[in-house]
């Protein structure tokens, strides 16, 4: 659709200032909301559009009001910021829990002096460039992926790309649901029990369910092992990132998160169990600013969003539940 042709008609809709009640669009509004649906690349009906505006200008308000507090992130305009959180919710991340319930972990290693910092990326080419899931609540797929790949990487030397797709395909029996959710420990067992998972080219991506199509001359990556870390011990996620390898945990996304851009993450009000974490991502190392410490993550919404596709969340208070659920594999070599 070309959008501007229809944009003199915002009149007739009931859209110019003072008519429309909720939110008034100013002109100053529309004229970003139209740069960003061309960044974007988004063409829209009509309709659709006069359904996305007010949503724009609202995320976008959320945005500056935030931006203005003295926070220690910073939100800034995103893909996701012509969707609702509900929407971007259904779309993106878990709709019901995960049975989280590593609630005892097998990760057994006595806590010695761990370094302040640790960062992977840094250490040599361990880690593969940030992926996008795409709108298909897959991102356990993509933590798995991006943990396995680190841990072959720091055991043999070679960078391989993996299959989320055979995850999202193959993986049911050991609790995970595709495209509606899952988890890195049991796509860890999953990998483990089906001896190994192809690669990214011979297994491509789709974003959708599908049906299986495993095949196992093609394999090119194994677990022999599952560790789980216990629930609630961060230290331990410190240590396992220093001595072994990046680590898949999950935490609770709440609106806010979705846009933000920079800075270290950190949200009084989500939630800290592990019946309402929502989402997957890959711990690559830590580090602190000004005394602060953080986690550097790396999440699967595309190079774009955050800092390159990558984004530091509080670190030592279980932040949004993250230490509810962490783990990772130790790679058949
Ligand atoms: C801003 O936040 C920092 C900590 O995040 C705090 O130390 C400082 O006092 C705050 N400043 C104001 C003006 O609220
Ligand atoms: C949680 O575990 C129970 C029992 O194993 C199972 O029936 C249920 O489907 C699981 N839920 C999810 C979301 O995996
Ligand atoms: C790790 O946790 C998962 C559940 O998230 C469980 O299925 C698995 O048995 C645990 N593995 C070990 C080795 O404790
Ligand atoms: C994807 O497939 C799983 C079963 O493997 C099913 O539980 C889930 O509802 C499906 N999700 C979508 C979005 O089709």
């Amino acid at each position: 659709m070309f959008l501007g042709f229809y944009l003199p008609l915002a009149g007739l809709l009931g859209l110019l200032p003072g008519t429309c009640s909720a939110l008034e669009p100013t002109a100053q509004d529309e004229s970003e909301f139209k740069s960003w649906l061309l960044q974007n690349n988004k063409k829209y009906s009509l309709q659709e559009y006069y359904h996305r505006l007010p949503i724009f200008v609202e995320n976008k308000r959320k945005i500056e009001r935030h931006n203005a507090g003295n926070s220690s992130f910073q939100m800034g305009l995103n893909r996701f910021s012509d969707l609702s959180f509900a929407e971007f919710k259904k779309r993106y991340l878990w709709q019901e829990p995960q049975n989280c319930s590593a609630t005892k972990g097998n990760f057994l290693e006595a806590f010695g002096a761990a370094p302040d910092f640790v960062d992977w990326r840094k250490k040599g080419n361990y880690v593969t460039p940030v992926k996008n899931q795409g709108p298909c609540g897959s991102c356990w797929t993509f933590s798995t992926t991006g943990c396995l790949e680190s841990a072959v990487a720091i055991a043999t030397g070679q960078l391989l790309l993996l299959s989320e797709q055979q995850l999202v395909d193959c993986a049911q029996a050991f609790n995970n649901h595709g495209c509606s959710g899952g988890l890195p420990s049991q796509a860890f067992e999953y990998i483990k029990y089906n001896k190994g998972i192809m690669s990214e080219t011979t297994y491509p991506y789709t974003a959708q369910n599908g049906s299986c199509h495993f095949q196992p001359d093609k394999v090119v990556a194994a677990v022999k092992e599952v560790v789980n870390i216990t629930i609630y011990d961060e230290l331990s996620m410190e240590q396992a990132v220093a001595t072994h390898n990046p680590i898949s945990f999950a935490f609770e996304v709440t609106d806010d998160f979705v846009s933000y851009k920079s800075g270290v993450y950190t949200n009084p009000k989500c939630h800290t169990t592990p019946d309402k974490v929502n989402h997957a991502v890959l711990a690559v190392g830590y580090a602190q600013e000004n005394g602060e410490p953080y986690w550097i993550v790396k999440n699967s919404w595309g190079p774009e969003w955050g800092i390159d596709g990558y984004f530091y969340i509080e670190r030592g208070k279980n932040m949004c539940g993250l230490a509810s659920c962490a783990s990772f594999p130790v790679p058949q070599v």
